[in-house]
């Protein structure tokens, strides 16, 4: 029922108690009058006659006996064309002109439209007048930057509508009725070009789920060639503080072979926010040549703000992503750091005085973190075109434990590993993903077993390191000791990406592919040396050779006089090729 009304009758933090007559629902949206300021809220418990409200600003202010008054409507995100290139707080209010409107960053109690309802776009019909359409059905469409926009029947809208007028091709605004559906029993629907849906609900309007399977190329050697990720699939990035989480999301966001990206960047360092939100207009997206901001959307919340608005922005950023999906497109959503999402959780119930689980975090903690990452896959559209979200979530544990809650619950239901370690950053091997804890389910772009002979050289190699430092070089074999340097080799010049390098900071399909099988051969080559100091000086002047290949450009005369090089000092110190190797590089 609309227009139920309350008084508070406790603050606690950012948690409000109001005492409410009429009905109220879970996740129903609330405001809470403060002074001239009406401050947005979540229902989060109800008891009886008193109910629970998580507010998303500052409390500061509000007293006993302040009025609320519930909206009867869930906590929703406005959808429509426009939403591309935007940079939403987690209420979907427009970061620039909250700016603008409010003078500073943010003004609590403010809130703005999360699309201009003024702008025109160019729309087409494709239903017409007679048309029996369903949720989810295309009506028309619209450009929107490099995309065709679907406009598509309310969401929400359940059953079967007759078109009974659609307008014809032309610019509307937002706010214009585009076309009037009408149900069985005669009621007529006006539909506008954007419409709103509960962030909470994930959007199902598709025939089914498919599974996961072909990779999401981002381009970043380690991951697609060692633990890829699938499109519609879903992995986490955990590292400690500073090992490179946002710095590999980044590039991720910019290299990634996907049609969207949405940055969810909830809890994360005011500055650090600041510098994405300057960066990114200014970064060129290769493929169309246009700023890379067109095709992304950021959602960034703040450390200083609320805990509250962390949660709702990481569900706003699903609820996008779901959205665009819809239109057959691929979608990647980033988010850093669920970490700071859970903790936001952590507080709240604390406040609601919940029987707390590990650590404090509370017994929902897995079931809520599951059911954000199954918000990703790929799906068969009504009209057999194919969308996908994957999702890619960083997680900050303290000290870098990776056996803490959150972890823990996002290992559980991702399906590939990113870990990052300490002792890589701090020895500046970038991105520091440990080639040992790491892992992924899905099918990478090179064939399983030669992966696999690559990453036993890797872990025999790290096992003479390790014996290394116990019994000395002295005491170690050479044979022991060729393997530590191939192990050496793979790690310089394939785990490790040079990030600030032009051509090596990423790497295509095709060239990690073609690269990849060239350091197989190496692997798989017996060499003799006369003493560990030449074995040494050999593999460093081949790995010089290696990384300067790398840096040069696929396929170039540099690059072929490099291989070629790479090639003879091989071919000269090898004494034949190991047996179980022959087979995939015949
Ligand atoms: N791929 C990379 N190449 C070069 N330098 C990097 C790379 N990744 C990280 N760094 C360096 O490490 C620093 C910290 O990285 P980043 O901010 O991504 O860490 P983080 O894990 O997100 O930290 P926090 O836990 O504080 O959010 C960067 O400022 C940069 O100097
Ligand atoms: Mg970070």
């Amino acid at each position: 029922m609309i227009g139920t009304k309350g008084k508070v009758v406790a603050v606690n933090g950012n948690m409000v108690s109001v005492r409410f007559n009429g009905a109220v629902s879970m996740n129903e949206v609330g405001y809470v009058k403060v002074a001239d300021k009406r401050l947005k809220s979540e229902v989060i418990r109800i008891r009886g006659e008193i109910s629970q409200l998580q507010v998303f600003e500052i409390t500061k202010g509000i007293s006993v006996g302040d009025s609320v008054e519930f909206t009867g409507e869930m906590l929703a995100v406005e959808l429509g064309p426009g939403l591309l290139g935007k940079v939403y707080d987690g209420l979907q209010n427009p970061l620039p002109e909250l700016a603008k409107a409010a003078g500073h960053f943010l003004e609590r109690g403010v809130y703005l439209d999360p699309l201009e309802k003024n702008q025109e776009w160019e729309f087409t019909p494709v239903a017409k007048a007679g048309d029996k359409v369903e949720r989810a059905d295309t009506l028309g469409t619209v450009p929107e930057g490099a995309f065709t926009h679907r406009i598509m029947v309310p969401f929400g809208l359940l059953g079967t509508y007759t078109v009974v007028k659609i307008k014809k091709a032309g610019k509307y605004k937002l706010k214009d009725t585009i076309a009037e559906l009408k149900d069985s029993k005669g009621k007529i629907y006006p539909v506008k070009m954007s419409f709103v849906w509960p962030v909470k609900r994930a959007v199902d309007c598709y025939e089914e789920r498919l599974k996961p399977e072909e990779p999401m190329v981002t381009r970043v050697r380690l991951v697609d060639t060692f633990f890829p990720v699938a499109r519609g699939g879903t992995y986490c990035i955990p590292g400690p503080f500073g090992a490179g989480k946002t710095v590999l999301q980044q590039i991720t966001s910019r290299f990634a072979d996907v049609d969207i990206v949405i940055v969810a960047a909830c809890g994360e360092r005011a500055g650090e926010v600041v510098e994405t939100l300057k960066e990114f207009p200014e970064l060129k997206d290769e493929r169309t040549g246009r700023s890379l901001m067109e095709r992304t959307i950021i959602i960034c919340n703040t450390s200083s703000m609320p805990v509250a608005a962390r949660e709702a922005s990481v569900y706003t950023a699903v609820t996008l992503a779901e959205y665009y999906r819809q239109m057959g497109l691929d979608v990647l959503l980033l988010a850093d750091s669920t970490s700071r999402w859970a903790q936001a959780m952590r507080e709240m119930s604390g406040r609601l005085e919940e029987i707390p689980g590990e650590e404090a975090f509370p017994a929902y903690l897995e079931s809520t973190i599951a059911s954000f990452y199954e918000r990703a896959g790929i799906v068969r559209l009504k009209d057999g075109a194919i969308g996908s979200v994957t999702i890619g979530g960083t997680v900050s544990p303290a000290g870098g434990n990776f056996e803490e809650p959150v972890t823990q619950a996002t290992l559980k239901v991702v399906g590939a590993f990113h870990g990052l370690s300490r002792e890589r950053s701090d020895a500046r091997k970038f991105p520091a993903i440990h080639p040992m804890d790491s892992w992924s389910k899905y099918k990478g772009i090179i064939e399983a077993e030669k992966v696999a002979y690559a990453h036993n050289f890797m872990r025999r190699g790290f096992e003479v390191e390790q014996m290394m430092k116990v019994v000395g070089e002295e005491g170690t074999s050479i044979e022991d000791y060729v393997i530590y340097l191939k192990g050496e080799l793979i790690d310089s010049v394939y785990f490790q990406q040079n990030s600030f390098d032009e051509v090596d900071a990423a790497v295509k399909p095709e060239r990690q592919i073609y690269t990849f099988l060239k350091l197989l051969n190496i692997l798989a080559s017996k060499f003799t040396f006369p003493d560990k100091n030449e074995a040494r000086i050999w593999f460093n002047r081949l790995r010089q050779k290696f990384l300067d290949y790398n840096g040069s450009k696929w396929q170039d005369t540099r690059f072929k006089q490099l291989e070629k090089d790479i090639e003879d000092a091989v071919k000269s110190q090898s004494k034949g090729i190991d047996k179980t190797a022959e087979k995939f590089l015949a």
